[in-house]
């Protein structure tokens, strides 16, 4: 697909021309700050900048951080105290990167679910939505071990159970998860290795952030109708879009302004609320907490993983088919992973040639019912794992599942879409010209 057609950079001194024939860095800056971007694009197009805000918030108040913590067993829980107490702004510090992690995972849950709503996962945007999952996993990874480093219980005991999950592979399960840990147990090296790797992941988030960044920029934007941007001249492109800068900066910048407000009303007035009391008291080995509980943002999967116990028929098939190679541990295990791995493959299992959820009146109902379905799954991973908590997780495991690998492909194929747009600039039109007052 041919980019979309737009004013280049000319480099005009003496300079920019030197500069630019040796790195042509302007020209990278112009092409990203002008781009020509779908002039109808809504509210839930502006995530992709919290998301980008939120990145650098966390490595920027966790590089401070960072300067104040000690990895060490017998020092990390102190050094947050200290950090909390003494370390000047330090409480602010604290609370704003571990609240930060919370805006961030809200963030990439809307971003991810507007993307499913809109197709935006759709040819030719599919490596876009791949680096997505990828960065999506590496903030699942980077979450988990930040949670760690506090060495509060949550910490010591999230740690102990979610190791053990690859402690519940076949064969190399044990092994793999002594050198996950650097030990039998959760201890010392674990706690290094896991710092070490916390300071790393972010950089690597940032570098897929980049690639993420310029495979929207080659296939340009989607928008809320899924209907492309012409782009048979320059003229014809430019009725469809507006440049990126001034237009969707300011866009954006106020909603952030707007989140920013609520979050630090959050940071400042109740920083604990979404921290669970356990992970103030110190990581004791010989002390298992009544209920182990991870973050909000991993509760649907971790809902998942705990569906499948060995009364489940399938777990029990599975079992018998396999010899008891999958028992219920690991078939948890594959589930929980298997319900990331089927998004990344939703590119492919939606059959559909409309892009947008907008014109298709089936798709939209069974996509608020999985939204839905990620809310309950939230919530029952936050409950014991006892009936009825159990059955309602198995129900919305298995509707996780059914709607991308068999609602999408058969949706694509009996549901009858409603007329799209010819352009965008005829949605605008629809929607926006009626607010235009010609000039007086
Ligand atoms: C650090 C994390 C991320 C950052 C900074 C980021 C940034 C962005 C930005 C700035 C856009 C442009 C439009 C918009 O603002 O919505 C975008 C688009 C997109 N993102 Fe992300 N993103 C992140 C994570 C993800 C994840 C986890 C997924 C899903 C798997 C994803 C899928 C997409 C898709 C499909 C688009 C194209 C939508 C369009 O064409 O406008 N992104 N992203």
């Amino acid at each position: 697909m041919a980019g979309i057609p737009h004013d280049h950079y000319e480099p005009k001194s003496g300079f920019e021309k030197w500069l630019n024939n040796r790195l042509p860095v302007v020209g990278l800056i112009y092409d990203t700050l002008f781009i020509p971007t779908p002039k109808n694009l809504n509210w839930w197009w502006i995530w992709g900048i919290v998301l980008a805000f939120c990145l650098v918030m966390q490595i920027a108040t966790g590089i401070v951080l960072a300067m104040h913590y000690t990895p060490h067993v017998d020092m990390a829980f102190a050094s947050i105290e200290h950090i909390m107490r003494n370390v000047n702004g330090g409480a602010l510090l604290r609370y704003t990167h571990a609240n930060g992690a919370s805006l961030f995972f809200f963030a990439v849950y809307v971003h991810m679910f507007r993307g499913l709503f809109y197709g935006s996962y759709k040819s030719p945007r599919e490596v876009t939505w791949i680096i997505g999952m990828l960065i999506y996993l590496a903030m699942m990874a980077t979450g988990f071990l930040g949670y760690v480093l506090p060495w509060g219980q949550m910490s010591f005991w999230g740690a102990t159970v979610i190791t053990g999950l690859f402690g519940a592979i076949p064969f190399i399960g044990e092994p793999l998860q002594t050198w996950l840990l650097g030990g039998p147990a959760v201890g010392n090296p674990t706690l290094n290795r896991f710092f070490s790797l916390h300071y790393l992941l972010p950089f690597v988030i940032a570098g897929l952030v980049i690639v993420h960044i310029w495979a929207f920029h080659t296939t340009g934007n989607n928008n809320p109708t899924g209907v492309e941007v012409r782009r048979g001249s320059k003229a014809e492109a430019e009725k469809d879009t507006l440049p990126f800068w001034p237009y969707f900066v300011i866009k954006d910048l106020f909603a952030l302004v707007v989140i920013l407000v609520v979050f630090f009303a959050i940071v400042g007035f109740m920083p604990n609320f979404l921290g669970h009391p356990d992970n103030y008291i110190e990581a004791n080995p010989l002390s298992t907490p009544a209920h182990i509980v991870p973050e909000w943002y991993y509760l649907p999967f971790y809902a998942i993983l705990r569906a499948f116990t060995s009364d489940v028929w399938v777990v029990q098939i599975a079992s018998f088919v396999t010899g008891g190679i999958i028992d219920a541990k690991f078939f948890g295990v594959l589930a929980m992973f298997g319900s990331i791995f089927v998004m990344v493959l939703v590119p492919w299992l939606d059959t559909s040639s409309v892009r947008s959820g907008r014109y298709r009146p089936m798709f939209r109902w069974w996509f608020y019912l999985l939204v839905i379905d990620f809310v309950v799954l939230m919530w029952c991973g936050a409950m014991p794992a006892e009936p009825p908590y159990s059955i309602i997780s198995l129900i919305g495991a298995a509707y996780w599942f059914a709607y991308f690998l068999v609602i999408l492909p058969i949706l694509g194929v009996i549901e009858k879409p409603l007329p799209q747009p010819a352009t965008i600039e005829e949605d605008f039109n629809d929607h926006y010209a009626h607010d235009a007052h010609p000039a007086e």
